[in-house]
């Protein structure tokens, strides 16, 4: 079976929601390992109750390359059987970039989700910016990672209406139940073989 990798930076939500919906409705993926770059992302004490194995590769004072740094994830990866054959790495809040090496050699099998409808909004604070926009409408962008930033094949998008008076709290809180559903369903399509990569565009069966 598909081994997945899961990386994360702190709360951990989405990776909750991914491990849950893979038990509750049976995804044919092994969730192999969660990697965090932070010792107190508070993910991994939610993936540890779940029964996940979980790694803390920390960045903080990590001195060498991007690439140095990925080959460290990378060999916490394959040693989980979470392969470039057979494996599936998935950012949940993952809040760093990721060399174009790492890229390369996970190529379609790298997933970021991005709390804006891409390509607006990318990078940091997304949520603020779809406000400060003046947006009517934002959501959430489930998409392959590849070497830009937030700027791969779109597998889904969910979308959710910026209310009037809405704050990037509020605003937060309503994507996020929109992720917590577009990500395991993307992993669901993923792991079922029903993505198909064209150029820029993913084709679902
Ligand atoms: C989520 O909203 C995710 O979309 C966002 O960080 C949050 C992580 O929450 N990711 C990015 O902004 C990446 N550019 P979580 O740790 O509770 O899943």
């Amino acid at each position: 079976m598909l081994n997945l990798g899961i990386l994360i930076s702190g709360r951990g939500s989405n990776m909750e929601s991914i491990l849950k919906s893979i038990k509750r409705k049976k995804i044919p993926i092994n969730p192999a390992i969660v990697i965090s770059n932070k010792q107190d992302a508070r993910g991994l004490e939610i993936a540890r109750k779940l029964g996940i194995k979980t790694e803390v590769i920390e960045s903080k004072d990590f001195k060498g390359s991007r690439w140095e740094y990925d080959k460290k994830i990378i060999s916490v990866l394959e040693k989980h059987g979470v392969t470039p054959k057979n494996g599936l790495v998935c950012l949940a809040g993952f809040m760093r970039i990721i060399s174009p090496e790492f890229v390369k050699k996970y190529k379609n099998r790298i997933i970021n989700i991005h709390p804006a409808l891409l390509p607006a909004f990318p990078g940091l604070d997304a949520q603020k910016q779809a406000i400060e926009y003046g947006s009517k409408y934002s959501g959430c962008t489930v998409h392959f990672v590849d070497s830009g930033v937030d700027t791969g094949p779109i597998i889904l998008q969910s979308v959710v209406k910026i209310k009037k008076g809405d704050t990037e709290k509020t605003l937060s809180k309503r994507i996020l139940a929109k992720e917590h559903q577009a990500y395991p369903e993307a992993i669901r399509l993923f792991a079922e073989k029903k993505i198909k990569i064209s150029g820029r565009k993913t084709i679902i069966d």
